[in-house]
């Protein structure tokens, strides 16, 4: 067991809500679900292929595993993701069903139907074939979170072009390294979104990332939505609106084999450059739709459904546009932040629409929870029945909140722990199933096999803690890193032979529960979103002023994890430094540098000026120890510190606000 996993394993919770009988009579996941995934976990796949997803070919084989670690799953079969999530619905006579109650920040509003999202797909699809886009090439997205996007990526899906969409919040600079490495031929976007009440750029951060130096990119899409002044290209740049008026209406969607890819999503991993993420089609779409029906309870006749996440996450691929568009569910999608106009804004949405199952990640209920009861306590939130939480560990406390004062101490919550690697859930109670322990994610699901190992990779007894692992392929599992399968299988598949490691840490409790710790490696979960040390370092480093920089994640209340760096200046900065007294307005000047280089979301909390950092004899900066401090705690052990009067000067500097 690793000092670190010890270190991160959260306190265990005794208390069970078992779910209410009337809710487990009519709940979509059952206990039948893992009986039969327990008998033959390939032909329980298999099941949940044919009755989720439409194919236009079925498939031969249910799992190729021959080139292990690259999975193929459901071998023969095709399909047509943009199919599954519109057309079919539409063909079955429920196309005025709700797809989207689109709720603008500014407070607009839009319904969008399968029917109207039929004719979008078509027509987008038919405006990508006109700017020449082909099966197989790559298109970056840069968009609002708005039923557009939604429809952007499905066209893409819709003509087998792997989308790569953006978080809107990346930098010019982080956005431009994710076209290259995918090599996107075309770019969608927005002139602007509206977020924090006011309107935000898009348009001029995608000029400002292809500006520099030759690009794949030939065009360039924009979606109008803030109607804000913005910089034009002849030529290259085209609106999205009168591209999709040009095209033909009319648009038949093309079977693509089950292993096409469907998209690329970068995470951060441990070194400084970000991971592309592969996903192919027929086994992604599986997994997402079937975890969205029994995990979510989705009942697309009866429920809206709210996944508060931004589309530019993995959240929003799966659970906002793969999963319960593949359903047919009626949903919410909201372009802002929470604290717009007021902070009451979600449970006022939850009212407005009637939401009846609502995901948000822990981060959010943290907020809410400091915001206080009283807020969501004027609103009418009776119509929710199920609340659900992801990306980072919840502690019991705001889960008892999350149920108590959002969902009326009645309905279930369930805790899902997945990655953008597994595609979709993997770890969470089913809520007519389990009786939910607050704080755990408790069980694989059905046909899904985790476990928690030592460092040889053995199961752990019951009561210990160790490192997470899934030990046998699953259908929406990453096919790789693009561009890149030597880091493929040296990240996931190396550290225990032919098991794949999850980067997380874990604890089996004495009934069996998994409770998820967090990352051991050097990668940080800010918000629920994942940054790695390494990049952040580097956007310091490449700050004029700075010599070195080591970052580390500290615990944080709301946010779960805070970035703290420590930095190292440039002896000519240090001098100026001293002359002027510059001391906070520096630290603003290396937190907006970060900003420009990576993204807002990266900034660190802290950064802390010092003159040397703690190394070990081999020149490795010991972040264990700069965690100590980033916490306030006594250090722990020195002794492989190559000089430990290097602390003394930390804590010094420190103490004296240097
Ligand atoms: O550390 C785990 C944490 O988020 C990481 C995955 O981040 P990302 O790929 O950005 O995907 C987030 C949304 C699926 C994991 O390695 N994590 C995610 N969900 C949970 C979690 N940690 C604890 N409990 C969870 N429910």
């Amino acid at each position: 067991m690793s000092e670190q996993a010890a270190d991160t394993a959260v306190l265990v919770e005794e208390r069970s809500f078992p779910p209410s009988p009337e809710f487990a009579a009519a709940a979509n996941g059952t206990q039948d679900l893992f009986d039969r995934a327990g008998e033959d976990r390939l032909a329980f796949w298999a099941e949940q292929a044919r009755r989720y997803v439409k194919w236009d070919k079925d498939f031969e084989e249910v799992l190729d595993w021959s080139d292990a670690p690259f999975a193929k799953w459901f071998v023969g079969g095709k399909l047509n993701a943009c199919y599954n999530a519109v057309d079919r619905h539409v063909e079955a006579g429920i196309g005025d069903r709700v797809a989207f109650h689109f709720v603008g920040e500014p407070g607009d509003h839009e319904a969008v139907t399968y029917a109207d999202m039929h004719v979008r797909v078509q027509r987008a699809a038919n405006a990508l074939i006109d700017l020449g886009l082909r099966a197989g090439d790559t298109v970056a997205i840069y968009m609002p979170n708005t039923p557009d996007a939604v429809a952007a990526m499905l066209a893409c899906a819709r003509i087998g072009a792997p989308h790569s969409v953006v978080f809107g919040g990346f930098s010019a600079e982080a956005l431009r390294t994710r076209i290259d490495d995918v090599g996107a031929k075309l770019v969608i976007t927005g002139d602007g979104l509206y977020r924090k009440g006011a309107p935000y750029a898009l348009k001029p951060v995608v000029d400002e990332a292809l500006a520099s130096g030759e690009t794949t990119v030939e065009n360039v899409l924009v979606v109008q939505r803030t109607k804000q002044e913005i910089g034009w290209v002849e030529g290259r740049d085209h609106w999205w609106h009168e591209a999709l008026e040009a095209a033909d209406p009319t648009h038949e969607p093309e079977a693509f084999d089950s292993e096409h890819p469907l998209y690329i999503l970068y995470t951060s991993g441990t070194t400084g450059k970000p991971k592309g993420i592969l996903h192919t089609t027929g086994g992604y779409l599986t997994q997402a739709a079937f975890t969205n029906h029994v995990v979510h309870d989705i009942h697309p006749e009866t429920d809206v459904y709210w996944c508060t996440a931004d589309i530019g996450w993995v959240t929003g691929h799966s659970y906002t546009v793969y999963g319960p568009m593949t359903l047919g569910a009626t949903q919410v999608i909201y372009e802002g932040t929470p604290d717009q106009p007021h902070k009451g804004r979600f449970w006022e949405i939850v009212q407005e629409h009637k939401v009846t199952i609502l995901y948000t990640a822990p981060t959010a209920i943290r907020t809410f929870m400091k915001w206080g009861r009283d807020i969501p306590e004027q609103f009418d939130l009776s119509s929710l029945r199920l609340l659900g939480s992801v990306g980072e560990p919840i502690n019991p406390e705001a889960w008892i909140w999350y149920r108590d004062v959002i969902g009326g101490g009645q309905t279930p919550v369930v805790d899902t722990w997945w990655q953008t690697e597994t595609g979709a859930i993997m770890i969470t109670p089913i809520p007519g199933v389990t009786a939910a322990r607050p704080g755990s994610a408790q069980h694989p699901i059905p046909g899904v096999s985790a476990l928690v190992v030592d460092d040889e990779g053995r199961p752990v007894e019951r009561g210990s803690a160790g490192y997470l692992v899934v030990t046998e392929p699953w259908p929406s599992m990453l096919r790789g890193i693009w561009g890149d399968p030597q880091r493929f299988k040296d990240g996931y598949w190396s550290r225990f032979p032919g098991i794949y490691f999850a980067g997380d840490g874990a604890r089996l409790d004495e009934d069996g529960n998994i409770w998820i710790s967090g990352r051991i490696d050097d990668v940080m979960n800010v918000s629920g979103h994942r940054l790695s040390t390494a990049e952040v370092e580097s956007a310091l480093v490449s700050h004029a002023k700075v010599a070195e920089a080591a970052v580390v994640a500290a615990s944080d209340e709301v946010t779960g994890q805070a970035i703290c760096a420590f930095v190292i200046l440039r002896q000519d900065a240090v001098e100026e430094a001293d002359e002027v007294g510059e001391g906070a307005e520096l630290v603003a000047e290396l937190r907006n540098h970060v900003a420009h280089e990576i993204g807002s979301i990266a900034k660190p909390k802290k950064i802390m000026v010092v003159a040397e950092l703690p190394k070990t004899r081999s020149g490795k900066i010991m972040r264990r120890l700069l965690r100590d401090v980033a916490e306030h705690r006594e250090l722990g052990d020195v002794t492989t510190l190559a000089d430990a009067s290097v602390m003394n000067l930390i804590s010094a500097g420190i103490a004296s606000g240097k």
